[in-house]
């Protein structure tokens, strides 16, 4: 697999076998670094741009801590310290980054901007997260998965909640070209486009697996191998859109009763952050007005031994690296 000189824009552009071959470098690379080996050598002086034009937590410290263990320096960019959209264009920045920098990681709103992006840097562009798709979160979910299961191909996948964001689309698309059974398990109105899932079910024709949209809980959720779900409402979104997400998608809340219905070695996974328990400002917030001490998830099942959220978490440094090492030039 050569996939140097290649950007990660968006999961359609990547093969089956393109995704399979990342993620065993991702647990080659976590092995490494479990046994002490030093990867320092491998990108030794090279220079990535991290622009951040939204929040991040895991994404930003996963490029950082990757970048530094395969020996290379980072700068970080955000939206307000930076001219980036508002005195220059995306256009223009491309060229003035892809002059310095050997590679650039970009976190924002349209999907458009990532690819334009893309289309002037001269460099490996990583999408960071856009609302439409959040491909390196999909290396560590798969990752995660194989560690735990084994085997990606034919496991029954159920993602609870809104099904029409980037996490949605990433992890159908992602599914469909491993040959897993997707379930989008949700109110109708946050199923994924039409145009994606019928892109998804052509690909299931080569792939072996499936993709299926259904309201209905228990039978959703009925011999899942793993129940994931994302906040349901995303960065960029309103806060006004909140009374109508919760009345939509409470219903698909992950709680003991939907993990039940899976059964004892289901997996249960969320990209985080999430909302489990009052521990966060908005969280609060959302309770103060709406009653609610829990959303997607509850902190029961959040916190039961079905949870590997931390592991993935852990792996999205692990999947970035491999990412990072995978597509730049030498
Ligand atoms: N899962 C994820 O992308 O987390 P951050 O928003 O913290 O980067
Ligand atoms: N759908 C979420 C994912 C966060 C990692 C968001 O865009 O906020």
């Amino acid at each position: 697999m050569n996939l140097q000189g290649r950007h990660l824009l968006k999961m359609r552009d990547f093969s089956g076998e393109e995704i399979k071959g990342l993620i065993d470098l991702a647990i080659h690379l976590k092995k490494e670094k479990r046994n002490g080996i030093d990867q320092s050598a491998e990108l030794r002086g090279k220079n990535i741009a991290l622009i951040f034009e939204k929040t991040s937590t895991r994404t930003r410290c996963a490029f950082e801590v990757a970048a530094a263990d395969l020996g290379m320096h980072t700068t970080y960019l955000d939206a307000s310290g930076s001219q980036i959209g508002k005195k220059e264009s995306i256009k223009d920045t491309a060229r003035v980054l892809g002059g310095m920098f050997d590679g650039i990681e970009y976190r924002g709103f349209g999907q458009e901007t990532v690819e334009e992006l893309a289309r002037y840097a001269g460099v490996p562009v990583w999408n960071g997260l856009t609302d439409e798709s959040h491909p390196t979160q999909m290396i560590a979910d798969m990752m995660t998965i194989k560690e735990h299961l084994g085997q990606l191909e034919g496991r029954k996948f159920v993602l609870m909640g809104d099904g029409s964001f980037n996490m949605g689309n990433s992890l159908m698309v992602t599914c469909a070209k491993l040959g897993m059974h997707y379930v989008s398990c949700s109110h109708p109105n946050c199923f994924p486009a039409r145009e994606l899932v019928d892109y998804c079910k052509e690909i299931c024709k080569t792939s072996g697996g499936s993709v299926t949209l259904t309201s209905d809980v228990e039978a959703g959720c009925r011999d899942a191998d793993i129940i994931y779900t994302d906040v349901w409402v995303s960065m960029g979104e309103p806060f006004e859109i909140w009374e109508q997400r919760i009345h939509d998608l409470l219903p698909y809340q992950v709680n003991a009763r939907v993990m039940s219905y899976a059964g004892e070695s289901c997996l249960f996974m969320h990209c985080l952050p999430a909302f489990h328990d009052l521990g966060t400002g908005l969280g609060r917030q959302i309770h103060e007005k709406f009653g609610l001490s829990e959303m997607e998830v509850t902190d029961e099942v959040f916190e039961s031994p079905a949870s590997v959220v931390f592991e993935e978490a852990e792996n999205r440094m692990h999947s970035i690296k491999a990412i990072m090492y995978a597509t730049m030039p030498r």
